[in-house]
């Protein structure tokens, strides 16, 4: 398992985002991702964070209606091959390579608005930041999202023992850095399975959670 504080390195990623290779390059939905969209949780203004090449983006664009999608990732790479996936898809979605680790309030990007965001989406992000990188994290998730507006987050958790990989994230990471201190509500953390390919470093079915986290609306 990776070393507690130790984020997985950006260079990993621009190597292997995008090439169809990566262990989470399915070349189709998470499953947690096609429940939530039968429980009908997605609508209006959403960002999907560390798209990769969309899958999870198009399969929700293209099951749910009147929503606008927004998809963003750090490797210039995997956001090409998506936009041309979405529109071999005829599926509109904005997309822009961003990295999550830049102070956003402070920098201009052509796509992401201050407090806009109804549902924020993370698959598998956020398990790959340092401790100091998830205070940058989460400072950027604060200025996205709407008041009242929901980050679902789905990520490896510590029940996942299996050796390699992204770091485990546990409860109490998710109470110490979404408190209602922080003006953020934890609605439910559920275990799940994100899938990865069968040839990765780890197998397929990480062991992980599936975490509502409401900001509050008074905010
Ligand atoms: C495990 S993959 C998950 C991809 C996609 N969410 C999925 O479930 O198929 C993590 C993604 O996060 C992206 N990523 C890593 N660090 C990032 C950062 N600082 N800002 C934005 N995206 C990042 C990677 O390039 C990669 O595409």
């Amino acid at each position: 398992m990776t070393a507690q504080d130790e984020a997985l390195p950006q260079e990993l990623f621009f190597r292997i985002s995008g090439t169809g290779d990566s262990p989470w390059e399915l070349g189709r939905p998470q499953p947690a991702i096609i429940k939530l969209v039968e429980k009908g949780i997605f609508h209006g203004e959403i960002l999907d964070i560390g798209c990769g090449i969309a899958d999870n983006a198009i399969y929700i664009k293209n099951h749910v209606e009147n929503i606008n999608l927004t998809a963003i990732d750090l490797v210039p790479k995997a956001i090409e091959v998506a936009r041309e996936k979405a529109e071999k898809n005829n599926v509109n979605i904005q997309f822009e390579a961003v990295n999550m680790l830049d102070d956003l309030s402070t920098i201009t990007t052509h796509t992401l608005k201050q407090h806009s965001y109804d549902i924020i989406l993370d698959a598998a992000v956020f398990h790959m930041f340092s401790n100091d990188d998830r205070q940058i994290y989460v400072k950027n998730l604060e200025y996205l999202i709407k008041p009242n507006g929901l980050y679902i987050q789905i990520c490896f958790s510590e029940k996942e023992t299996r050796e390699g990989g992204p770091r485990r994230i546990t409860k109490a990471d998710l109470n110490q850095l979404f408190s209602a201190d922080h003006g953020w509500t934890i609605e439910s953390i559920e275990d799940t399975v994100y899938e990865l390919r069968p040839d990765g470093p780890i197998g397929t079915d990480g062991r992980a959670y599936l975490s509502l986290i409401r900001r509050n609306k008074n905010i």
